[in-house]
């Protein structure tokens, strides 16, 4: 998934459509594809196919891709559907990666200006979620609403959240927005055991301000969001991504190199399969503790029954899917 695609041209046309009488939702043109949606279904067309999604199943995957910014490497909203991220360009696709797709020459791909696609796609979650509705949700939370039915109001707050980055070291005066003691956001339901004495710190006096710690575990339980990273800490190109799941991921992540997981808490299933085929290739269990590699040639899906937290570890080097293209890094990260 990672080739710069064959199309080569990039594509200039976007169209946002007037709202239809019928349904009360704008339609969306990019390039050649289209995007449609009604009371219970988006539909997309390009020149020799269409595909078409539950509304929730899009809308959920719509919303981490436009607030991940394309994210690393290919975000697949199904196994039909996706895009491709380059760091500039990304890539449009519809069954590209999907082997009968392909064979029958069904496929189709074009590249776009990360930052224009981005402003389509915007529009596109802020018109097509209503009032009440959170495609941040996990859908048995309380809160979480629904995408049915004909355009209802919006939900401006819930779709334009940012991911959180500490501004410096948590805890100190100027980390910005996490600090999890005065940010007010309640403990989750399912979390609610999680204790919060420590750590203690007693800093040296005239060291107040230089000296901190906090509770992952507080921060992390009172996540509002799910399957949302947020980069915690960054030490050169290492980025700790911890992050609150229910539910499943809402996407198939084909990464464009490796990446580690922490299980925190309770446990994640997850499906992991070739990353240009889609055939199945492992099925794991996470449990809290445990440690996993995701190698750079694979796709993958979490789901995971009860709220839990887990630490995303990417290498954020702009160099990695170079190296592994060219054979200069490996797709593992450790050969037994
Ligand atoms: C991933 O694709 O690796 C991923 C994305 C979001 C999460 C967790 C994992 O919340
Ligand atoms: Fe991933």
């Amino acid at each position: 998934m990672n080739e710069m695609a064959n199309s080569g041209t990039l594509q200039s046309h976007f169209k946002i459509n007037p709202a239809s009488n019928e349904t009360g939702y704008k339609a969306y043109e990019a390039g050649s594809f289209k995007f449609k949606r009604d009371e219970y279904f988006v539909e997309i067309a390009w020149p020799n196919g269409t595909h078409r999604m539950a509304a929730d199943d899009f809308m959920r995957a719509l919303m981490r891709d436009v607030a991940w910014g394309f994210f690393y490497g290919t975000i697949a909203f199904d196994e039909v559907f996706g895009t491709t991220n380059h760091y500039g360009i990304v890539d449009m696709f519809a069954g590209t990666y999907h082997e009968v797709y392909k064979a029958a020459g069904r496929d189709h791909l074009e590249q776009f200006r990360a930052e224009e696609l981005l402003k389509l796609m915007k529009d596109m979650v802020e018109d097509w979620t209503n009032e009440g509705y959170d495609p941040f949700a996990a859908p048995g939370e309380a809160g979480a609403g629904v995408p049915w039915g004909r355009k209802n109001g919006d939900n401006h707050d819930a779709v334009n959240r940012i991911r959180v980055t500490a501004e410096r070291m948590v805890g100190l005066p100027g980390d910005a927005v996490i600090r999890t003691d005065d940010n007010g956001y309640p403990k989750n339901r399912m979390l609610a055991d999680v204790a919060e004495d420590q750590p203690l710190v007693e800093a040296e006096p005239g060291f107040e301000k230089e000296v901190a710690a906090f509770n992952l575990y507080d921060y992390l339980s009172r996540s509002d969001v799910t399957w949302n990273p947020s980069v915690c800490s960054v030490v050169k190109e290492s980025l700790f991504c911890p992050t609150s799941e229910e539910f499943s991921l809402p996407v198939e992540h084909g990464n464009d190199r490796c990446e580690w997981f922490v299980q925190l808490s309770d446990h994640i299933a997850w499906d992991v399969k070739d990353r240009d085929t889609g055939r199945p290739r492992a099925k794991l269990v996470m449990r809290a503790g445990d440690v996993a590699c995701m190698p750079a040639d694979i796709r993958h899906r979490g789901y995971s029954p009860k709220r839990s937290m887990l630490l995303v570890w990417e290498n954020a080097s702009p160099r990695v899917p170079e190296m592994i293209q060219k054979g200069e890094a490996p797709v593992v990260a450790v050969q037994f």
